[in-house]
C-alpha cells in the first residue's frame, strides 16, 4: 500500500519520442522482413522486390533501435536529457537579466515540465502554460495539473487550452514568454515568422522571451540568421544561440531527428 501511494505521487513528464514511434517501427521492421522472406520463398531466387524489402527492413530496424535508445536518454527516468534542455531555456531568462517576478507564459507546455520547472526556479513567478493538446501527443491539461500539484506549485500555475497561432491573451499580458520545441509543430500557422510575432505580441514592452526550436531546419525557418535579423524592428534586443551539440547530451542525439537542429531566439521586446 505504501509503495502504491509513492508511485502515485510521481509526476509524469512525457517523452518527446512517443512510445508509438519504436512500436510502429518495430512492427514495420517485422512486416518488411516477413515480406522479403515470403518473396524469396515463393520465387526461390533473388529478386529486386526481395532485395528492396530487406534493405527497407534493415533501415526500419536501425531507425527503430535509434529512436528506442534516444527515448531512454531523453527520459526523465533515464538519461534525463529532456530536463537539461528545458533548464537551458530557463537559464537564458536569467542570463538576459529577468528577475523572475511577474507573469510567465509557456507556449506549448506539453506535460507541463518547463512551466513547473519555471515555477520552482522563480518563487515569485505566476505561470500560465498553454497547449493545443492535440491527438498526436500523450499530453493533456489534466496531466499538467496533476504534475503541478505533485510538484507543489499548483497555486502559481494555470494551464489552458489554446492555439499558439492565435493566443487568447491581450497584447503585453506577460512579463516573459518561453517555448520549447513547439513552433515547428504548429500546423495552424505555416508562416513561422508570423508565429514568433504572435508570441511576442503577448509580451510586455521591455519583457523577456526565450524560444527554443529546431531553428536550423531550413524547411521551417529558411536562413535562421536572416529570420532573427528580421525580428529586430519588433524587439529591443534579439539574439540567436546555436544550441547544437550540447555538452550534457551524448553525440548520438546530435542528429536532425533529435537535438541536431536546436537553437534559441531570445531577447527583450
Ligand atoms: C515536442 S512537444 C514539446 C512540449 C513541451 N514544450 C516540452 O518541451 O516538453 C510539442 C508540443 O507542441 C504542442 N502544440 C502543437 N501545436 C500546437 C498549437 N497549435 N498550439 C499550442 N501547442 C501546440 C503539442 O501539443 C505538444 O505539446
Amino acid at each position: 500500500m505504501k509503495q502504491l501511494s509513492q508511485t502515485q505521487l510521481k509526476p509524469e513528464y512525457s517523452n518527446w519520442v512517443s512510445k508509438w514511434i519504436p512500436i510502429t517501427g518495430g512492427i514495420a521492421t517485422v512486416l518488411l522482413a516477413a515480406g522479403s522472406v515470403t518473396v524469396f520463398s515463393l520465387t526461390k531466387q533473388t529478386t529486386w522486390l526481395g532485395l528492396v524489402l530487406i534493405v527497407l527492413a534493415v533501415i526500419a530496424c536501425v531507425v527503430t533501435l535509434y529512436m528506442f535508445i534516444a527515448r531512454g536518454i531523453l527520459s526523465y527516468h533515464g538519461g534525463g536529457v529532456q530536463g537539461k534542455v528545458l533548464d537551458g531555456v530557463l537559464s537564458q531568462l536569467e542570463a538576459l537579466g529577468w528577475d523572475g517576478k511577474g507573469k510567465l507564459l509557456d507556449i506549448g507546455c506539453g506535460s507541463g515540465a518547463m512551466s513547473i520547472k519555471a515555477a520552482k526556479k522563480f518563487p515569485d513567478v505566476v505561470v500560465t502554460g498553454m497547449d493545443y493538446w492535440g491527438a498526436g501527443w500523450d499530453y493533456s491539461k489534466t496531466l499538467c495539473e496533476s504534475n503541478a500539484k505533485i510538484e507543489g506549485v499548483a497555486e502559481r500555475i494555470t494551464f489552458q487550452k489554446g492555439d499558439a497561432a492565435k493566443l487568447d491573451f491581450s497584447d503585453g499580458t506577460f512579463d516573459a514568454a518561453i517555448s520549447n520545441f513547439v513552433f515547428h509543430e504548429v500546423m495552424s500557422q505555416p508562416d513561422k515568422f508570423a508565429l514568433v510575432r504572435e508570441a511576442l505580441r503577448v509580451v510586455k514592452p521591455g519583457g523577456y522571451f526565450v524560444f527554443e526550436d529546431i531553428f536550423f531546419a531550413k524547411s521551417h525557418y529558411g536562413d535562421i540568421h536572416k529570420f532573427v535579423k528580421a525580428l529586430e524592428p519588433y524587439t529591443a534586443e534579439v539574439h540567436f544561440l546555436d544550441m547544437r551539440r550540447p555538452d550534457y547530451a551524448p553525440v548520438l542525439l546530435n542528429t536532425p531527428l533529435i537535438l541536431g537542429q536546436m537553437g534559441i531566439i531570445c531577447g527583450r521586446k
